[in-house]
């Protein structure tokens, strides 16, 4: 890929690559300050005309350069700040090169770095998307794929596990206390996919025999503190194994899947071909400290990784624009399992949940992105919501169309076609349609256009002709250099409910066998739908399942929806019912009514329902919950944060009010038979107790907070401790300070608990939060250096607590400039994502909006990463 002006790689201009590696020796000679790195590599020449071989590279010193076992003079080759160019090379030839490396002055944790400290931590690399370049020199493109041969040398004291991709190639002694160990990974693989592990470091190993009868040894590695809480995640990984070779038919490859836990990580973890590096908060868990929460994500993500190694490693991309080929299919898969292993309702509910809350509010704001960008400055800052969230969304949606069989069918042919390659979305769309002979090019228009559509639904029924009719229109407004929008191939799950809450039989016409439910697709911008001897309809349910990621409005009224929050037998979109009641009544409060219809009507059904025994506790929490503020400041503009607060509070604070005693009951019932267990059941009631203590705080404050600081000391579980603390210090309750000085008390080592600590104080909704996290900043065991820390206490603020991030007097603003400022010449990828929380910035009410843009052009004039200059740039619109 060759980048055109300042910096900016568009889609529109890939080429293949002018030159191959097909095998790449490395060796290591692995010290915290002074690495040294050979490599080795066998060149090919790709097609076209002959050209110069042009490597990427950043950071390293070149110590020596040969071709073909020749030292080369200074004028065969040019070396810059970003590449090293050779000029006369010939097909086959071997380029050896001698790199220099500083790991432990590598704040940027991208190429080699060193996690924890100099004394006592260990050597890593973060490869994807562009680190490998800051090891060696390297065409450094995804569709370069190469069979890695590597050698690891180093102090055997100071580094005694030594780890690499693929299969473990031999090891020995060597003199001075040193030792080796050598790596072959047969599969070939692009740049971005490798990784080295070096330090010292404990494991915990099981076997494994592959459907297809590999015999596997899975080791889980991590610092001596944390190996004993890496249980759930290999037990999570078997699983997850197991489940690919059911639902895909697809097995492991190698002898050997290794997974190391640091606290030191950019993002949450890293599908290296069999060895994953994971974020230690998504890999280790135990049920002192970890919160329910932290379990899902731990199966979620151990899961997703091991996917990737058909969806993404086996089968890879040919440029970064086709991230969403493996990102969002990966995250598909991982939600396919995750429902399986658990409840399918409220995995659905959660999926939807981020997809709003993150997804949608990306996709209205100046940061909107097609799933299949066109172009970019910064590649890493595309691991955005949208790429992975969306991008399931679309493979759902297509999985959807085909249905289960032909999905699989379809699958199958796309790892027949392209196992061993770097493929595009329009190969996997035309793999899947052909295995099924099917058309799926109309979705491609999916992956290239931004923004959420907007679909708008109007029933009418012809009593006399017994029909039901239904219009269907949709609209996507205009995002930054995209004005002009298409209609998009919309799938519809749609059932009509009599009035007794039952699916009436639907027929598209006479004749036809009836179903329950049906998918209608809308092709075009707009379309109407009739169905035929329809009785009595009551009212219609759309978008079941959240059939896809569109904005729905409707002409249903309130009592529509109450009757849906009654009797929908679709979980999700029950649930639904009760988010679009709440979000209409927050409308009406939001808008100064005093009286507010939607507000009783909303209260009152989920009072019936309160009682309901035949319900899942898990999903009634749901229910209960009103969408959280960003989802509800989303539509508001001009926004006033601190009105969506006041607005969200008296949604909360009637709902208490409305259920009454039957709280405090509900909660003591639950609260009995609360004994921290970790099956799905048991996490369910756990997440209603917390739901009703919350409510319950509202409703009756005193006796509340006594109960909620009883329960922070005797709490069973995590999930029951944060609980109970958060809403401790949502009231102000003194109990709330005691509690959180025991809490650092407790996990005052423990890294990834003492992150819940920050992130707790970070989200109290009060606008003193703001000197409280100015005075965190100075806290000892705070760093700018650590992503996991800035994300719970700086992360934590800016997206997270409105109500204090953006106080009127802009201190809040000032607090996120200034640390951004710091962590941008320690780690771009940090402190571009940190930047993301600003972007709503257009949006605000001029008071508001006047010091965060003036707060954004100070940080612009300074940015020196290309990160963060790239956010700045597309947020203020620049
Ligand atoms: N491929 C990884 C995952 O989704 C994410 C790595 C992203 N790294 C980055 N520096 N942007 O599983
Ligand atoms: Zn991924």
């Amino acid at each position: 890929m060759t980048a055109s002006d300042n910096g900016v790689v568009h889609l529109a201009d890939y080429r293949a690559p002018a030159w191959r590696v097909e095998q790449v020796e490395l060796e290591f000679d692995l010290d915290i300050s002074a690495t040294r790195v050979l490599a080795r590599l066998h060149l090919r020449r790709g097609a076209g005309a002959a050209q110069p071989l042009r490597l990427d590279g950043a950071g390293q010193e070149l110590h020596a350069i040969r071709l073909d076992g020749r030292a080369l003079e200074p004028h065969e080759y040019q070396l810059d700040a970003q590449s090293l160019t050779v000029f006369a090379v010939d097909d086959g030839a071997v380029l050896e090169t001698e790199a220099g490396l500083a790991p432990d002055a590598n704040s940027a944790l991208s190429g080699l770095y060193l996690s924890g400290s100099a004394g006592a931590g260990f050597l890593l690399t973060q490869c994807e998307a562009e680190g490998f370049r800051r090891i060696t020199w390297y065409p450094d493109r995804p569709d370069v794929l190469a069979r890695f041969r590597v050698l690891l040398r180093a102090d055997r004291q100071r580094f005694p596990v030594l780890l690499a991709n693929g299969n473990p190639a031999g090891s020995g002694e060597l003199e001075d206390g040193r030792h080796w160990a050598a790596w072959d990974d047969p599969h070939p693989k692009p740049s971005y996919l490798f990784a080295l592990v070096a330090g010292r470091l404990e494991q915990i190993e099981q076997d494994y025999t592959t459907a297809d009868g590999r015999a596997v040894k899975l080791r889980i590695f991590a610092e001596a503190d944390a190996i004993d809480r890496c249980g759930y995640a290999m037990d999570a990984l078997v699983r997850a194994m197991r489940w690919d070779e059911q639902r895909y038919g697809r097995n492991y490859d190698l002898d050997v899947f290794h997974i190391v836990a640091t606290h030191d990580f950019n993002m949450g973890a890293m599908e290296n071909k069999g060895l994953n590096i994971f974020n230690a908060k998504y890999l280790l868990a135990d049920p002192q400290r970890s919160s329910d929460e932290d379990y899902a994500h731990v199966e979620a993500i151990v899961a997703h990784e091991y996917f990737h190694n058909w969806t993404g490693n086996r089968v890879t991309c040919r440029d970064w624009f086709q991230l969403s080929l493996k990102e969002g299919l990966t995250v598909y898969r991982e939600q396919q399992f995750s429902a399986e292993m658990n409840s399918a309702t409220l995995k659905r509910i959660e999926d939807v949940q981020v997809l709003r809350r993150a997804q949608f509010t990306e996709d209205a704001g100046p940061l909107a992105h097609a799933v299949r960008p066109e172009r970019y400055s910064a590649i890493d800052n595309f691991y955005t919501a949208t790429v992975y969230d969306k991008g399931a969304e679309l493979v759902r949606m297509i999985a959807g169309r085909l249905g289960e069989t032909a999905w699989r069918r379809g699958m199958d042919e796309y790892f027949r076609r392209h196992d061993g390659e770097a493929a595009t979305v329009e190969q996997f769309l035309a793999a899947l349609g052909d295995a099924n002979g099917v058309d799926l090019s109309a979705y491609l228009a999916w992956y290239a256009q931004a923004g959420t559509p907007q679909l708008q639904a109007r029933g009418t029924y012809d009593a006399a002709a017994r029909r039901y009719r239904l219009d269907l229109r949709q609209r996507t407004a205009p995002t930054p250099g995209q004005a002009r929008k298409q209609a998009l191939p919309i799938p519809l799950r749609v059932a009509l409910l009599g009035a007794d809450g039952r699916a009436l039989p639907l027929r598209r016409e006479a004749g036809a066998a009836p179903q329950d439910e049906c998918v209608v697709e809308l092709d075009a911008a707009s379309r109407c739908f009739e169905f035929v001897d329809i009785d009595a309809p009551r009212v219609a349910s759309l978008l079941r399942g959240f059939s896809a990621p569109v904005q729905l409005s409707t002409d249903q009224g309130a009592d529509d929806l109450a009757f849906l929050l009654r009797f929908e037998s679709d979980g999700f979109n029950r649930w639904e019912a009760a988010q679009q009641l709440a979000r209409r009544a927050f409308e009406r409060v939001l808008g100064g009514a005093q009286n507010v219809p939607e507000l009783d009507i909303w209260c009152d059904t989920l009072a019936g329902l309160f009682d309901d025994a035949a319900l899942d506790p898990a999903l009634l929490a749901e229910l209960l919950t009103p969408p959280e503020l960003n989802e509800l400041a989303q539509p508001c503009t001009p926004l006033d944060p601190a009105a969506v607060f006041a607005a969200r509070e008296r949604l909360e604070q009637a709902l208490a009010q409305r259920l009454g005693a039957a709280l405090e009951q509900r909660h003591a019932a639950l609260l009995k038979t609360e004994r921290g267990g970790l099956d799905g059941a048991a996490r369910g009631r756990r997440r209603l107790l917390n739901r009703c203590l919350r409510l319950w705080l509202r409703q009756d404050p005193a006796q509340a907070q006594e109960i909620a600081a009883t329960r922070y000391v005797l709490a069973a579980s995590m999930s029951e401790r944060l609980a109970a603390l958060a809403g401790l210090l949502a009231d102000g309750a003194e109990s709330g300070e005691k509690a959180l000085q025991d809490f650092e008390r407790r996990y005052d080592n423990d890294p990834v608990t003492l992150d819940k600590w920050f992130a707790l104080q970070a989200t109290i909704p009060r606008p003193d939060t703001v000197e409280r996290v100015a005075g965190l900043l100075r806290h000892a065991r705070f760093s700018l250096r650590n992503p996991n820390r800035v994300s719970a206490l700086l992360m934590g603020f800016a997206a997270r607590n409105p109500l204090a991030f953006h106080r009127p007097d802009g201190a809040g603003y000032v607090l996120i400039e200034q640390a951004l400022a710091e962590i941008d010449s320690l780690n771009p990828t940090t402190a571009a994502r940190l930047a993301t929380a600003l972007k709503d910035w257009a949006r605000l009410e001029p008071g508001r909006r006047a010091l965060l843009q003036a707060a954004l052009q100070r940080l612009a004039a300074g940015a020196r990463s290309q990160d963060l200059a790239d956010i700045l740039r597309r947020t203020l619109g620049d």
